[in-house]
């Protein structure tokens, strides 16, 4: 398994490449987008530089790193000779459908078929690779050159084989994975970190305590590096506000009621450090 591509050069896709290609493997890293694929080899550039001048490589191993991560804009040429692929495009279901089902007519036969969604279970996207069996989830976490976590997640029709493949895979790049024996939504960080950020939610909109004490009471008390309303603000009130939205409204389950308090910010325009102002004023 010494043959990796990767799909999609975005945030994700391009750190994935390149932390494969710090492990030793040649990557093959495609995107529709030339300027993606440019934009993606200069950070990783910068971010290896910053390793370099910290002393934690040398600037020859960077280079060798940096070099073994082949761009293209083909996906042919990305996945004929692969043993692993992993895609990393937009998260959009059609978009996705559309590169399984090239992966499955271009990739070799044994290559698994790994997608890096966070939201849609790989049973949506592997039916049309026609190799379902070889499909697997594989949820990294941003930024993938620094975050340690994989999520494995088997699919109905996933192989045993695939499972093992896809875990040594990620043990070979540096990553710890851990495995989902069922598809779930928001796999197993995602939906810890709801359940607690709802219940901060509801000690304070019941005014048990303010926001800054949950904050500090989590920090402190947890050793979380940041409270949830500090990691509201960081990812932006609006992706937490929508996404409990689309999950009371596709469930009807109370526990995913967006609370009012942050439904007030949202609608009044403080959506955390993007604006300026959310939970916390960062003017
Ligand atoms: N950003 C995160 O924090 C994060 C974390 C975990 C998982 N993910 C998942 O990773 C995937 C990518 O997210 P991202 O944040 O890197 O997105 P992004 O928007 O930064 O990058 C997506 C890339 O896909 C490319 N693309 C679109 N259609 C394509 C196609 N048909 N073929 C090849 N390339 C195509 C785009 O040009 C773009 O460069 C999504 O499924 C997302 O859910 C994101």
């Amino acid at each position: 398994m010494r043959r990796l591509a990767v799909v999609g050069a975005g945030s994700m896709g391009a750190q994935i490449a390149q932390q494969a290609a710090l492990h030793g493997m040649e990557v093959r890293l495609q995107d529709v987008s030339g300027v993606q694929l440019t934009r993606g080899a200069e950070s990783n550039r910068s971010l290896l530089q910053r390793r370099v001048e910290k002393g934690r490589m040398t600037a020859d191993e960077m280079e060798t790193a940096l070099t073994r991560v082949h761009q293209t804009t083909e996906l042919t040429e990305a996945v004929v000779e692969a043993d692993f692929v992993i895609e990393a495009v937009v998260e959009r279901l059609d978009a996705k459908l559309r590169v399984f089902a090239e992966l499955g007519r271009l990739a070799p036969a044994h290559a698994i078929l790994a997608s890096n969604s966070s939201t849609m279970g790989i049973s949506k996207l592997a039916p049309a690779s026609g190799r379902p069996d070889r499909c697997c989830n594989m949820h990294f976490f941003y930024p993938p050159l620094v975050m340690e976590l994989v999520e494995v997640v088997r699919g109905p029709e996933t192989s045993d084989a695939t499972v093992e493949r896809a875990m040594a895979f990620a043990r070979s790049i540096g990553r710890t994975p851990v495995l989902l024996h069922t598809e779930i939504d928001g796999f197993i960080v995602n939906r810890i970190l709801h359940m607690a950020s709802q219940e901060a939610y509801r000690l304070l909109d019941s005014g048990v305590a303010s926001f800054e004490d949950i904050d500090t009471a989590v920090e402190k008390g947890l050793n979380w590096p940041m409270g949830p309303f500090r990691l509201g603000d960081f990812s932006g009130l609006d992706v937490t506000y929508n996404a409990r939205l689309h999950m009371y409204q596709t469930t009807g389950d109370e526990r995913y009621r967006p609370s009012p308090q942050l439904e007030a910010k949202v609608k009044a325009g403080y959506l955390g450090r993007k604006t300026g102002r959310g939970w916390y004023d960062y003017s």
